[in-house]
């Protein structure tokens, strides 16, 4: 089986290469990435010295490199992890966003009817539902609901989950969706809240919580969402969508607690900031057709994860030092700066 990985030197796409790697020792897989300032190659260091992985350094949107790819490679199933990925920047540039989350998908999956591949694979996100209020907790995420963007970076991937869909009905091109909710774990860029969180609070510095720290996240181990992509590209049903989450609800403000507590740091570090615009108040998934149809649950608590990722960014302090020391300092002046 040859597998396309695109997005192979982000966060989950690098965790889904590791994964698949060790689970499926007859596969070969070719990572594709750009390396935009969220990929980062040292991340797939341990695969790059495995005779079963290649690194394609490709961006999505080039329709030349990316058939001559297809043309060499034959592939049987393509993953397409490729995004732009953080709302923030989302509201400060949203063209890359329509860029490579629409017309890059739609690359990927022209060059997959030239070359036949047997399933394309969208990993979605269920920020395409918009967002749930926070008095009804009896509401969640299920996949027939209708798409209702808050962002543009949720917008964009709406789209791309459009398009997908129609290329299903009007071209027959074998899909499947996965629409995830937030995932944490190892090689997170420290952008995101988690690993921004940990990273200014070993360094003592305040924790920029946006609003009142009220808005609800369901949160899930990044190995969870791998294995339960891997199930979907195997068992999942052509031109289904499938949504991933682990029952996992938490007001932000209690991740930065507990992140402080595990990292013996006083509350007087967090800091409350001017809000996210359109910030979505809360997303909750209802995990029912995946567990059902393909036998999934979630392994990980988040009580035991959220432990396993604060010892990661500590035994790993040169993977997120060295990301932080670059653009990423501009960047956090300019989203931090004022606010
Ligand atoms: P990430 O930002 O860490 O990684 C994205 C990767 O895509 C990076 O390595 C980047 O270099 C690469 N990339 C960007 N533009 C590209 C282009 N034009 N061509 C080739 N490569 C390009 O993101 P992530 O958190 O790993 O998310 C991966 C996917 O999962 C995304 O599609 C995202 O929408 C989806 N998702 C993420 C979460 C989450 O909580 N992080 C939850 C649900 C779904
Ligand atoms: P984020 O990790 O950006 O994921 P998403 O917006 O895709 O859910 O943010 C998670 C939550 O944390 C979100 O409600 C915004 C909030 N947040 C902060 O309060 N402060 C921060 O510095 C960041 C990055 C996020």
């Amino acid at each position: 089986m040859n597998i396309l990985v695109t997005g192979a030197a982000g966060f989950i796409g690098s965790n889904y290469v590791f994964y698949m790697l060790d689970k499926h020792p007859e596969y070969n897989i070719v990572g594709m990435d750009s390396l935009t300032y969220a990929g980062n190659l040292e991340t797939l260091e341990p695969a790059l010295n495995n005779p079963r992985f290649d690194f394609a350094k490709i961006d999505i949107t080039d329709k030349l490199a990316v058939e001559k790819i297809f043309e060499e490679k034959n592939f049987d199933i393509v993953v397409n992890f490729a995004a732009e990925s953080h709302v923030d920047r989302s509201i400060e540039d949203p063209g890359v966003f329509l860029r490579t989350n629409i017309l890059g998908t739609q690359v990927l999956m022209d060059a997959s009817l030239k070359y036949g591949v047997k399933r394309f694979h969208q990993v979605g996100t269920d920020e395409v539902y918009g967002d749930l209020p926070l008095d009804r907790p009896d509401l969640l995420f299920v996949e027939t609901m209708p798409l209702v963007a808050s962002s543009p970076y949720s917008a964009s991937k709406a789209s791309a989950d459009l398009l997908v869909l129609a290329y299903n009905r009007t071209f027959d091109l074998p899909v499947t969706i996965s629409r995830c909710s937030n995932n944490y774990g190892p090689y997170q860029f420290p952008e995101k809240l988690i690993p921004l969180m940990i990273a200014n609070a070993t360094a003592d510095k305040p924790l920029p919580v946006y609003g009142e720290g009220l808005n609800v996240r369901d949160w899930l181990y990044v190995e969870d969402h791998c294995r339960a992509i891997d199930m979907i590209i195997h068992d999942g049903k052509d031109g289904e969508v499938y949504n991933i989450g682990g029952h996992n609800e938490k007001a932000n403000i209690d991740v930065v607690k507990i992140i402080l507590k595990q990292l013996g740091k006083p509350e007087s570090l967090i800091t409350y900031v001017t809000d996210r615009k359109g910030h979505d108040q809360r997303y909750a998934i209802d995990p029912t057709k995946i567990h059902e149809e393909l036998g999934w649950l979630p392994t990980t608590m988040f009580e035991d994860g959220i432990k396993m990722t604060i010892q990661w960014y500590l035994d790993n302090e040169s993977w997120w030092k060295n990301i932080i020391s670059g653009e990423y300092q501009q960047y956090y002046e300019r989203m931090y700066g004022n606010r």
